[in-house]
């Protein structure tokens, strides 16, 4: 049964982390934040997920206190964005996140995008946040196998959640399996496809039968496949459509979305990031 408020994944490092996230990506007006991750609690959301990037960790971090709820009924996801990578500069700018965020801690700190040059560096101050306890977790986003396989040969502990753009359009199955191999959750990041695929007929007809939207059915896609997802909405009655998700779709189901698979990004390609050192316009 899944249960937004109680439905978790036990993380490598013994942390538990919760299925179900809320995204803040392009959420930056204290208002609609307040009210968004209000709506979000209600509904069971107890995973928020910012990055240095969307310059909203303060608002986020103030919209949070105002739930008047104690910092262990909520987890919260940061990452660090490409030009404050390297050691003293990952260290530096998460300990400015925690004051903008209000918080002692992140729960799960993200590499947000690997690039070449401070590949090392940065992984080495995350072990170090982790051991000061500014953080509880420490991952990555956006990584390729030959990038955790790169990551093995120095680190001490490796991630325990990659997220990574996945959709239907965009299955990433094999990327997955890896992830599962190397005990890393994945978590998808746009898992609507940032609404892209939300018209497609298959998926439209699936939704009819179960009496459902199709963005259920994309996310309930996606826990059956035993990955964590953090969709973004700004609109009140698609913050809680996408928390119900207590009910199950059949194997053939799930086939008829792994089968939708496009090689579809909406998003950047990890390899040229990697190599530019930061994230190239569309
Ligand atoms: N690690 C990374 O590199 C990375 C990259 C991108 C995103 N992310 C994270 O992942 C989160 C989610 O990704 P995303 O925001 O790009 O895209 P998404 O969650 O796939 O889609 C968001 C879009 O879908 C619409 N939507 C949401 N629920 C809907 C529903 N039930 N029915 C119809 N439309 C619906 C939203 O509209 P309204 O808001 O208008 O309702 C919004 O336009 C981000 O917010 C961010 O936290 C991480």
């Amino acid at each position: 049964m899944f249960e937004p408020d109680k439905s978790t994944y036990q993380l490598a490092d013994g942390n538990q982390m919760p299925i179900l996230g809320f995204g803040t990506y392009k959420i930056n007006k204290p208002e609609l934040m307040t009210q968004s991750v209000q709506t979000a609690y209600e509904a069971g959301y107890r995973l928020f997920d910012t990055a240095q990037y969307y310059r909203n960790e303060k608002v986020l971090g103030d919209a949070i206190a105002r739930l008047g709820v104690s910092r262990d009924k909520v987890f919260i996801i940061d990452k660090v964005t490409e030009m404050n990578q390297g050691h003293d500069l990952t260290i530096n700018s998460t300990e400015f996140s925690l004051e903008q965020l209000g918080t002692d801690y992140v729960d799960l700190l993200l590499v947000h995008w690997p690039i070449a040059d401070k590949f090392f560096e940065t992984w080495k101050a995350f072990e170090e946040l982790k051991k000061q306890g500014k953080v509880r977790s420490i991952g990555v986003s956006n990584f390729t196998r030959s990038q955790l396989e790169l990551l093995k040969t120095q680190a001490d502990e490796m991630p325990v959640v990659n997220q990574i753009e996945t959709h239907p359009y965009f299955t990433q199955q094999p990327m997955i399996d890896f992830n599962t191999k190397q005990s890393i959750i994945t978590q998808a990041w746009s898992p609507l496809g940032r609404g892209l695929v939300l018209d497609n007929p298959m998926l439209e007809k699936i939704a009819k039968h179960h009496g459902k939207t199709p963005a259920q059915i994309v996310l309930r896609w996606d826990i059956q496949r035993g990955i964590s997802i953090i969709p973004k909405s700004q609109t009140p009655q698609r913050i809680k459509e996408n928390a119900e998700l207590d009910f199950e779709l059949s194997d053939d189901e799930q086939s008829m979305l792994d089968i939708m698979n496009r090689n579809q990004r909406t998003g950047n390609e990890p390899e040229l990031v990697y190599e530019l050192g930061k994230q190239y316009k569309n």
